[in-house]
């Protein structure tokens, strides 16, 4: 209903009406300037010890811990929707976990089994490994510790190099150091190359905050630090510049692909990162994200599926030309 006294006999003097462009959905789509597609999504899936299980994580309902027999076969139901690559991450038994977290570069350790059966069963999946101490350290950080508990850099580089060798030796496509340790990415290419895996790649997690957002993936592992916090390694996230540095410095010790983390609060580093590399940017969608926005569709307070799209799309507006998000499967799904 118009109000009354209208004038719209005459129209505004408005030459320019960007409304125009929005008035059907045939339009809407011609001038779409972001698409989100399957090919941009990497879903990040865990793998725990045994047969037949499959244990929903309590904080990110919808994802699951799999033992490697059903780990497959959901593999290959996500590869036939089409999604290209899966990053992967163990869980590993209390009693395999020490403080030097040795258990990461056992040859026959759950990530390394699990990568040459995948790599075995469903050889076009893309599988990228995590190179952090985390999952393996009685303490819960991402790297070796004194008995002051300061992270002691160097040393932590040694053991990820050889952690990130093994996986190279099962099969892993790329590394991904999630750990940001200093100068990790030149030391593992280096010695990918002196093994003769010049063609494993590094997704380095160059821009890593120290973020309040990881605290469902740590219910998941069971790797919340017993002492301390991550913020004498993970960036601080009040900096932006600093994110910049990262990534220089990564690229310049031989990343393919670097990554911001996590990426809804950070969609300003991802803009940043775009604009100064020409390597493909990835943004980590991560568990506290995810968690978010399971948690408000449970109380129905949001529609799930267009508050998961206008996320991701966010991302990819922003910059991203990969997502790494927990949503991959069903957003698969929803794009068929
Ligand atoms: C650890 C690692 C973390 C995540 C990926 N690798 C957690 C942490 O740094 O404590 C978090 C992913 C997520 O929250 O989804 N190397």
């Amino acid at each position: 209903m118009l109000p009354e006294n209208s004038t719209t006999d005459k129209p505004l003097n408005c030459f320019q009406r960007p409304r125009r462009l929005r008035q059907t959905a045939t339009l809407r789509r011609m001038v779409r300037e972001t698409i989100l597609s399957v090919d941009d999504l990497i879903y990040p899936m865990f793998v725990t010890e045994g047969e037949e299980q499959k244990v929903e994580i309590a904080s990110m309902p919808g994802c699951y811990r799999y033992s490697l027999d059903l780990l497959l076969k959901e593999i290959a139901e996500v590869s036939r929707l089409g999604i290209n690559a899966i990053a992967l991450f163990p869980v590993i038994p209390e009693n395999k976990k020490d403080d030097t977290g040795k258990e990461s570069y056992n040859l026959e350790g759950l990530v390394q089994q699990t990568v040459k059966a995948i790599k075995q069963a469903i050889p076009e999946i893309v599988v990228i490994t995590d190179v952090a101490l985390d999952p393996f350290t009685t303490h819960g950080h991402d790297g070796l510790v004194d008995e002051n508990g300061t992270i002691l850099n160097d040393p932590t580089v040694e053991v990820l190099v050889k952690m990130a060798l093994s996986q190279a030796a099962a099969g892993a496509d790329f590394v991904a150091p999630s750990d940001m340790m200093d100068g990790r990415v030149g030391a593992i290419r280096q010695a990918l190359d002196a093994e003769g895996y010049i063609n494993v790649g590094i997704l380095a997690y160059s821009a890593k905050y120290a973020s309040a957002y990881y605290g469902p993936f740590r219910d998941a592992l069971d790797s919340t630090p017993k002492f301390g916090d991550k913020k004498t390694y993970q960036m601080d996230p009040a900096n932006a510049r600093e994110a910049l540095k990262e990534i220089e410095l990564d690229i310049a010790e031989g990343a393919d692909m670097v990554m911001v983390k996590p990426a809804l609060a950070y969609l300003d580093i991802i803009c940043q990162v775009k604009e100064t590399t020409n390597l493909p940017v990835a943004a980590y969608n991560v568990s506290g994200e995810y968690a978010m926005i399971k948690a408000a569709a449970q109380m129905g307070w949001i529609d799930e599926k267009q508050v998961i799209l206008e996320t991701l799309t966010s991302m990819k507006r922003a910059g991203a030309d990969l997502i790494l998000t927990y949503f991959a499967k069903e957003v698969a799904l929803m794009l068929l």
